[in-house]
């Protein structure tokens, strides 16, 4: 059967908008509902082709990448600057993620999994018996670090001060209005007026970091050291812009995200006693002796993390603009038409996730899903270069909280847009009740064993 042409779009209301901003589950579900998996929508004066099931994903991530030109590249231009991961498209781009490969690998990551341990012991030591907390403050620290550590590979802890207070200052004013509206990234407009005094900051700093690195000769395996060894097809060197604006890119594609990830973990685990239960059997069952390393391998760790970013994906949708047309679920998608594919229907398909609003990680320990079915960190040319970073500070993050603290949620929360990407509407508020006492057989919470072993080598 030859593809069929799209459908003209369907004008969005006002209500539907507002209800795509703050809901793009139920939003998606109608237009599903009344369109089938691909529909054709204007909103913001542009026509978009909402793609809602695997399969449609499955075939927009398996065109050639020379095909797809860059979602709201002028907004990121303008935010993050010309060269950097997120505008770059073809061959640059393929490049540029290449010479990040070795820094952002799991293998070499798992091997940095204390460094990511004694971060997350470090925060969850700040919470005490009897406090009621909110969850994202928490996790978004930890997230931050996390990336200042591993990413830019920031050792030094007043380096690490200064960098917690001009990177999270940066991360609080990119406001979605300047993404959604670049014609709004004026001087005269407040919001871009804070976002831009706030990345100058930023820069200033990363500007003190590569000099110390430099001073110091040596450049590190982190993704700094890549960026700060790499030339560009000419031979030179990156210079120092090209450098910040990839560091921006990346923090900004992984602080906020990991940091929401991380809280709905800790909300989903607070909210079910029988999963907390588990998740410990399952860890002092891998013996006392538990480190970062054995973390990253237990099965039902692992589902809890996924049935989380399942349930809630950090990303509600990821989008394409295909410069020659495409064919998708047999339709023929114009060239230059706005794509977006529906991770939250994708997720939520009860063909895929029988009973998809229940919180359920055996089914992660049951069945492996295709990399379109289970998808929160995008897919094709573009997935997450973050990934395994994510992946691992939810689990070492989650492993670290449910050992030291017997914690539950203070309230329920729910999903609703945080910035560009999705988050807990209150932060998830936790009570933390008392600290956790293992069962017989392992003396002490995790992270005390860790303190307890650096005792003992002291003698
Ligand atoms: C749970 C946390 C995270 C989630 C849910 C997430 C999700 C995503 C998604 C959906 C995309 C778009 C993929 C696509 O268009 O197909 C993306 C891109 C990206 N992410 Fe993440 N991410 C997370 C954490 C991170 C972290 C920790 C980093 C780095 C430290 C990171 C760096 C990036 C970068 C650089 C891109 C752009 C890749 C490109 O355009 O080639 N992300 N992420």
């Amino acid at each position: 059967m030859p593809p069929a042409t799209l459908p003209p779009p369907e004008p969005i209301s006002l209500l539907q908008r507002w209800q795509y901003y703050w809901s793009p589950q139920s939003f998606a579900a109608d237009l599903l509902k009344r369109h089938g998996p691909l529909a054709n929508v204007r909103f913001m004066g542009t026509d978009h082709a909402m793609v809602m099931n695997a399969e449609g994903g499955r075939q927009v991530f398996a065109q050639a990448p020379d095909n797809y030109e860059v979602f709201w590249r002028e907004s990121f231009v303008g935010t993050h600057g010309e060269n950097n991961l997120w505008v770059m498209t073809g061959r640059e781009h393929w490049n540029e993620r290449k010479l990040f490969a070795p820094a952002v690998h799991p293998g070499h990551l798992r091997a940095k999994g204390e460094i990511l341990h004694d971060i997350a012991r470090d925060h969850f030591a700040r919470w005490h018996a009897g406090q009621t907390t909110t969850a994202f403050d928490t996790t978004k620290a930890i997230s931050l670090d996390v990336i200042m550590r591993l990413v830019f590979g920031v050792e030094d802890e007043d380096v690490m001060d200064e960098g917690r207070r001009v990177l999270a200052r940066l991360s609080s004013t990119a406001h979605p209005i300047i993404i959604f509206y670049p014609e709004l990234q004026r001087w005269w407009f407040p919001p871009w007026r804070r976002f831009t005094h706030a990345k100058a900051d930023v820069y200033e700093w990363a500007g003190r970091l590569i000099s110390l690195r430099r001073s110091r000769g040596t450049v590190g395996d982190d993704v700094l050291g890549c960026l700060m060894r790499a030339s560009d097809e000419d031979g030179r060197p990156y210079t120092q812009l090209h450098i910040c604006n990839e560091l921006l890119a990346i923090l900004s594609a992984g602080h906020l995200t990991t940091g929401v990830a991380l809280a709905w973990v800790l909300y989903e685990v607070g909210r079910d006693p029988i999963v907390r239960a588990k998740l410990r059997a399952e860890m002092e069952a891998a013996g006392p002796d538990l480190r970062a390393q054995h973390m990253l391998s237990l099965p039902y760790l692992a589902a809890v993390c996924n049935e989380t970013i399942r349930l809630h994906p950090i990303l509600a949708e990821c989008g394409r603009i295909p410069i020659e047309p495409i064919e998708i679920l047999n339709h023929t998608i114009p060239a230059n038409q706005a794509l977006i594919i529906s991770i939250v229907s994708i997720h939520h398909d009860p063909e895929i996730y029988p009973e998809p609003e229940r919180f359920l990680p055996e089914r992660f320990l049951h069945r492996t899903y295709a990399k379109t079915e289970f998808m929160p960190f995008g897919g094709g040319h573009r997935r997450c270069l973050g990934a395994a970073l994510a992946e691992y500070t939810l689990r070492i993050g989650l492993a670290e909280a449910v050992m030291r603290w017997d914690y539950e949620i203070a309230r329920e929360d729910r999903d609703t847009r945080d910035d560009l990407a999705m988050g807990p509407k209150y932060g998830v508020p936790l009570r933390v009740l008392r600290p956790y006492k293992p069962l017989a057989g392992t003396e002490r919470p995790l992270a005390d064993r860790r303190e307890k072993d650096a005792l003992s080598l002291a003698g």
